[in-house]
């Protein structure tokens, strides 16, 4: 799609300018939860491993050589102790351990020399293999987030080999050189899977989405700002979080401001989100001109003591039903600039400034304009987190209406102002705080589900800290819980 490209084009210039309006921290808890699961998913994948045939030949003396194949060897067992993983600063990134792994190898052997043939199989342990991997964290430039391999060490500690089957004898003379070989195999084959997942998973990174459409009017825009930040305790990566309007994309007036969210060790990861988040999605609203609405007297619930039309409005703008008898109204609502969120410890609070255009409906259906009011509001909100859900509340801090323009001459605008407010505290605020009660779901994908989530509102930002829940998936990922 050539929007798409064209709004990428936009992000991916100011890439790395911008202060992350999104930051995740995972923890040492987040850390430990995935190494359990990826450590199930490297013994399942060590053991359907199928190591290279080995061959070569060893020399004799003067008789020759003795020519040898091992192949078909396969791990039919591998007792994985369970592998450290921790934050390791040294390279921005992170080290896995794993220390006296054993394996125990069986397959088959053929040697010949000179007219001597023999085969048969064979089975082979390796004792106290040590493994240490090292990976860097990066930033692929795209936004992404990159893991590049430092280095991958082995060490065997013990080996046992025995050769069954007709004329073993041949090699058994020679079985600290076959050892020595098969060691330095099998280790170079520990690494190269190693390294091999890491090249996986940098794949699956690589193809991740960092932008999302959210709906037919906005996309989110999620790429990394910069490099992901590591320390002895965590992992802190930040994202541009920014809304932008499908329609019309362009940079908003103000910019993402600089904070820290706090890392809570008791919690898988920490996730904050500023308010320029917020004011992205609704700057998108504005400039894509969906911050309007008409109402007309169909919208307004039959049990109102006020209807829209010049009789009902009369004892509040005295001169309306004497020019503009008994005329059906509509008004027309717009945000005259775009609603600004704002965060602060234990409150959200929005400030709305809109006007309303009035008209009378004449008999042939021409609209006649009557006047134009400022109506500025502003509200406050509370939110957390229940059952999976994040829930919230809305009071209304203030309402007040100013006579922008007019042609039906001046009128008071207390009256009306009384009017809104008990329409807002009775009508429109009652509905919008049933939904809110109900709450929105948490995001969960179909690998992963948010759970122990707790929702704070701190100065500039909303803090969030959860655990995580893996689903088991086509990776035969087995579902764990803390
Ligand atoms: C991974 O790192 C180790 C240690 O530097 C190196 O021996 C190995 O070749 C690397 N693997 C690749 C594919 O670069
Ligand atoms: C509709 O009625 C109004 C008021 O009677 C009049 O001013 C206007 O010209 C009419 N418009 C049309 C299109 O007939």
């Amino acid at each position: 799609m050539l929007l798409l490209s064209m709004i990428t084009a936009l992000i991916f210039c100011t890439y790395g300018e911008k202060n992350p309006a999104v930051q995740v921290v995972l923890t040492n808890k987040g850390l430990q939860y995935g190494r359990n699961v990826a450590a199930d998913w490297i013994q399942e994948k060590l053991e359907v491993v199928t190591l290279p045939d080995v061959d070569g030949e060893i020399p004799i003396g003067f008789l020759g050589h003795i020519g040898y194949t091992l192949t078909g060897v396969t791990i039919p067992k591998c007792d994985f102790p369970d592998p450290s993983l921790e934050f390791y600063q040294d390279v921005s990134g992170l080290k896995m351990s794993i220390a006296g792994l054993s394996i125990a190898l069986t397959g088959a052997w053929r040697a010949h020399c000179g007219i001597i043939y023999g085969g048969g199989s064979f089975d082979l342990a390796l004792f106290g293999v040590d493994l240490v991997s090292v990976v860097h964290l990066g930033s692929d430039g795209d936004g992404h987030l990159s893991l590049i391999n430092v280095s991958c060490d082995t060490q065997t500690r013990d080996v046992d080999l025995r050769f069954y089957g007709g004329s073993s004898w041949i090699l058994q003379p020679f079985v600290k050189h076959l050892k020595a070989r098969i060691i330095s195999q099998t280790e170079a084959k520990l690494c190269a899977a190693v390294e091999e997942l890491i090249v996986n998973l940098d794949h699956h990174l690589q193809a991740m989405k960092v932008i999302f459409q959210v709906n037919q009017d906005l996309i989110l825009d999620l790429p990394l700002t910069g490099l992901p930040v590591i320390d002895a305790s965590s992992i802190r990566l930040g994202f541009q979080g920014e809304f932008y309007s499908i329609k019309s994309p362009k940079e908003p007036p103000f910019e993402a401001q600089p904070f820290v969210v706090p890392e809570h060790p008791g919690y898988m990861l920490s996730v904050g989100l500023s308010d320029f988040t917020l004011n992205s999605a609704s700057f998108g609203y504005f400039s894509a001109g969906l911050l309007q609405a008409f109402i007309d007297d169909s919208m307004i619930p039959p049990s109102s003591p006020v209807h829209l039309n010049t009789r009902s409005l009369g004892p509040f703008i005295p001169q309306l039903p004497k020019m503009f008898p008994d005329l059906p109204m509509v008004l027309h609502t717009y945000a005259r600039h775009f609603p600004v969120f704002s965060f602060h410890p234990g409150a959200i609070t929005l400030s709305l400034p809109s006007s309303v255009k009035a008209f009378a409906i004449q008999p042939n259906a021409t609209l006649t304009p009557l006047f134009k009011l400022h109506v500025d509001s502003s509200f406050q909100g509370r939110v957390w987190t229940d059952d999976g859900c994040v829930k919230g509340s809305v009071t209304m801090d203030s309402i007040t209406l100013t006579l922008a323009a007019t042609v039906i001459g001046p009128f008071k605008t207390t009256a009306l102002e009384n009017l809104a407010k008990m329409a807002m505290k009775m009508f429109v605020l009652p509905r919008l705080n049933d939904k809110l009660s109900t709450g929105f779901a948490l995001p969960r994908t179909r690998h992963a589900q948010l759970v122990n989530s707790v929702l704070t509102v701190e100065e500039g930002f909303i803090a969030f800290c959860s655990d995580a829940k893996l689903q088991p998936s086509d990776h035969h990922l087995n579902e764990h819980t803390f």
